[in-house]
């Protein structure tokens, strides 16, 4: 077990999120609950991971699942009582798993009661806690526009103001210039900590210094002073750990966040190479397939830019982002294979691995009818293309490829009814292929997706070379092959990964003669890289 009280205990973990909504039900509501984390924590240690990112399970009217809360100390119903989570802490702590919670500081839910006393009038003390601006009705400061769609701005007639919102309008932006709103936010964050979770993720982190006047969201000026401040204030112990969700985060700026001295973060979520499979300067929903080129470039400036000077998380999956072995692998005939290749090339990198709830079963994307879709992304951008002139068809394939309920199917358990994630109707509905892909086949088959995922979670701890050696790319230019090596001192590993469902030729480094093969998907290394094949191989000398 890793000693959690000490500052840099992440550069040796491995995390895993779950999706409370979607991961086990309990009560037959068709909603997962925190009594379904408890009683899956056998399966987590099974797996091997260190800690949990529990998405947020705060009091909130869930008008963007959670990401709105309304009560940041107290849990929200639908997940249990407050007990429940204090057990689950408990419980995880007895097997080595630390909680991490969900913090959402950039916006509260317009049901929090600091919003719901600003609204009341100008000069109510807790006016300042939000973002007004005055303005005419139909007028709005500027053409800024939310997330989700929309203007960022929305309009409150009594008080003749408009106030910003970065997300929905059920997600009013926090006013960080608020100093009085600044320690209100640190100890909600204290009274989890007195709890005993120890980390927490913290959201769109980035956007906390917003200035609408001058168009800022991501990146403010004040961001690492206010982000100072919190570490100062609210992460007293050496050993808590903080990721922080920066889609705005360059390497440069990921040095700060991650600074060694444990000044700002532990790390950051950053989304360069998530970001490399739409067209260039558009959103995420004009997908292309990946160019695997510019994605190693990416990987190796990352690697290289915070060798020693920070520490960056490694993540393909999470609950925004579609299911990655439909995304850059093969989700049909070569869907086992590919996740695994997937795992192998990832989780041979510097950093700390997040494993997305399903993930290490080689979940899939789903296509549901229109009017099961949950999430209010999806619903806006449906509105917005049809709006716009596109087809049906057209904002649907959209949805297939991009939308986030992609990942918030629930869990696939068993091939059983609801696949055992619920006796009642689930919130969102189970993937159909839940009959071949569950986690009882997976943990009957010793060739499974999840066998593998355990087994890297395993290597990461065994070998130092893996946590901390320096990176080199191979082979730069090839479109099909992601190649690299790894070294510290005498110790030499070598990662390599065919990307597609071709045979592919590879030359293997001479160094790498006689080396032992780590794991593989394919059996022992030959010639060449066969379909979606991947292995690791390790010398010493
Ligand atoms: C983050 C969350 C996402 C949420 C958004 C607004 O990006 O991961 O799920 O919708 O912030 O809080
Ligand atoms: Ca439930």
């Amino acid at each position: 077990m890793l000693d959690k009280t000490k500052r840099g205990w992440h550069k040796s973990a491995v995390f895993y999120q779950i999706y409370p909504k979607s991961f086990q039900d309990t009560n037959g509501d068709g909603v997962g609950d925190l009594r379904g984390v408890i009683s899956r924590l056998d399966y987590l240690q099974q797996l091997g991971i260190d800690g949990i990112w529990l998405s947020p399970v705060f009091a909130s009217p869930q008008k963007d699942n959670g990401y709105d809360i309304s009560d940041y100390c107290a849990i929200d119903p639908m997940f249990g009582p407050m007990e429940d989570m204090e057990e689950l802490i408990a419980q995880a702590k007895a097997r080595g798993i630390s909680i991490i919670m969900d913090l959402v500081l950039n916006h509260s839910s317009d049901q929090h009661p600091w919003f719901r006393e600003a609204v009341k009038s100008k000069d109510n003390p807790y006016h300042d806690y939000y973002v007004w601006r005055d303005g005419e009705p139909g007028c709005p400061p500027n053409d800024m526009r939310a997330t989700f769609g929309g203007s960022a701005w929305t309009y409150v007639p009594h008080l003749g103001q408009y106030y910003f919102h970065q997300f929905v309008p059920e997600q009013p932006d926090l006013n960080w210039e608020n100093e009085d709103m600044r320690r209100g936010l640190y100890g909600f964050i204290r009274f989890w900590v007195e709890k005993g979770v120890e980390g927490f993720r913290l959201d769109v982190i980035d956007q906390i210094a917003k200035e609408p006047d001058r168009r800022i969201t991501a990146n403010g000026p004040r961001l690492h002073e206010f982000l100072r401040e919190l570490s100062r204030e609210a992460f007293c112990e050496e050993g808590i750990v903080t990721v922080g969700e920066a889609w705005g985060a360059d390497v440069e700026r990921a040095k700060l966040y991650s600074a060694p001295d444990g000044s700002e973060l532990s790390m950051v979520f950053q989304f360069e190479h998530i970001e490399l499979d739409h067209e260039p300067g558009k959103s995420k929903w004009e997908a292309i397939p990946l160019p695997l080129p510019a994605f190693k470039a990416c990987m190796e400036r990352w690697q290289h830019g915070l060798h020693g000077k920070g520490w960056n998380s490694l993540f393909m999956d999470n609950h925004d982002l579609p299911r990655i072995v439909s995304r850059w692998g093969d989700d049909g005939e070569h869907r086992v294979r590919s996740a695994k290749m997937l795992a192998i090339m990832l989780h041979g990198m510097e950093g700390t691995p997040y494993i997305y709830q399903g993930e290490e079963l080689g979940m899939t994307n789903v296509r549901l009818p229109l009017d099961a879709y949950q999430d209010v992304e999806i619903l806006n951008l449906y509105d917005e293309r049809r709006a716009a002139g596109e087809s049906h068809d057209e904002v649907m394939e959209r949805i297939y490829a991009r939308g986030r309920d992609n990942a918030r199917t629930p869990m696939q358990w068993t091939a059983g009814e609801n696949a055992g994630f619920t006796t009642g109707t689930p919130w969102l509905p189970v993937n159909p292929n839940h009959v071949q892909i569950n986690a009882d086949a997976a943990l009957a088959d010793p060739d499974s997706v999840f066998y593998t995922y355990q087994r890297l979670i395993a290597l990461r701890k065994e070998h130092a070379v893996i946590r901390e050696g320096s990176f080199t790319l191979l082979c730069p230019e090839d479109e099909r092959v992601f190649a690299y090596t790894r070294d510290l001192g005498d110790a030499h590993l070598l990662v390599a990964a065919n990307f597609t469902a071709e045979p592919v030729p590879f030359a293997r480094p001479a160094a790498f003669d006689g080396a032992k093969t780590l794991i593989a998907n394919d059996g022992d290394p030959a010639d060449g890289l066969r379909p979606y094949e991947a292995y690791m191989l390790y010398i010493e000398g």
